[in-house]
């Protein structure tokens, strides 16, 4: 089961707008000057109040130690969290977050790195762009977007040392500098690595793409967004039971219900965030049973060992999960 996450307390030094319906927090220390480090891809939890958690991703250069970066967009389905950034936090505002984590992380064995972005899902690619700059790395990054003023850190990506590595496509400009993703992920050398972050649509295009030139799977790493996915029981979903291996006992999960949601009511507490299969904060081991997975936080190969899962959203494909807890 996961430990608890760390916290600190942080204040909000700066809030900028970073395109149309896209703003910026720049986090600092609430206490003493520096951060604790972070790697180029990792995210931290924000509490935003009233139990609300969202992930967000950092997006400045990671060897600064002295801030955090965010940037959010207003997204008109939120369930509260980007509402909550856009119309709550100002500057001043003290906030409690998580300390960074990493799910997303550059492979360090790659010997080329090409960066694919979709909208907002430039802040942990822009942050891998900053840290393979800084390296020296060889890296190619593509930035898709629907207009130049719905582009984040355009400004910033066009004055940048690494400017020269980015090429910039948007929806509303001229044919030839559309992404095209067969030509971009064509004939993939085995020492290339593919990072990928965009909604929902963007990411299975350039990950069904890539799989069909012949990529593999440990080439392919990506990131969802919490706000893509969709936890809730669907029409058609069954009950099934959940036993506790350390007691023995069993709970029901009614159709409607989470396993989290049953385990919660049954004052069983699972540690979640997102409870959108997206963090891995609720990541559970599987003794016996087939869970029926909904996450996007394990890779298709993890899922298929069956031996852990996602309570917030994941069901079951039998009768009874035996669980690790
Ligand atoms: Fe985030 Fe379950 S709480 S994956």
């Amino acid at each position: 089961m996961s430990s608890p996450v760390q916290e600190l307390r942080v204040l909000v030094a700066r809030k900028t707008v970073e395109a149309v319906d896209i703003c910026g927090l720049e986090l600092v220390a609430a206490e003493g000057q520096s951060l604790p480090p972070f790697s180029a891809g990792s995210h931290v939890d924000v509490h935003l109040g009233d139990g609300l958690v969202r992930q967000y991703s950092l997006c400045n250069d990671p060897s600064e130690q002295h801030r955090y970066q965010l940037a959010v967009l207003r997204d008109p389905a939120s369930r509260g969290g980007s509402s909550a950034v856009h119309a709550r936090v100002k500057e001043g505002d003290t906030l409690r977050i998580s300390v960074p984590r990493n799910h997303f992380a550059l492979a360090h064995e790659a010997r080329q790195h090409l960066l694919l972005a979709g909208g907002i899902g430039v802040t942990p690619i822009l942050c891998m762009a900053e840290r393979l700059a800084t390296m020296n790395a060889e890296f190619r990054m593509h930035y898709a977007s629907r207009s130049p003023d719905r582009t984040a850190f355009l400004d910033r990506i066009r004055r940048a040392s690494f400017a020269h590595r980015v090429d910039f496509h948007f929806d509303n400009g001229d044919a030839t500098q559309k992404l095209d993703l067969p030509v971009v992920l064509a004939k993939p050398t085995p020492h290339t690595h593919l990072y990928v972050c965009g909604p929902q649509g963007f990411m299975s295009a350039v990950l069904d793409t890539a799989r069909a030139q012949g990529w593999s799977e440990t080439q392919l790493h990506w990131e969802f967004f919490a706000a893509e996915t969709n936890a809730a029981p669907r029409s058609g979903d069954e009950a099934f039971e959940v036993q506790l291996a350390s007691s023995g006992r069993v709970i029901c999960v009614p159709a409607d219900q989470t396993v989290t949601q049953a385990l919660a009511l049954a004052s069983v507490a699972v540690p979640v965030s997102c409870e959108q299969g997206v963090c891995g904060t609720c990541l559970t081991r599987v003794l016996s049973g087939t869970p029926d997975h909904r996450d996007m936080y394990l890779t298709p190969a993890e899922q298929a060992l069956n031996d852990q899962f996602t309570p917030c959203c994941s069901r079951a494909r039998c009768k009874r999960l035996v669980l690790d807890l």
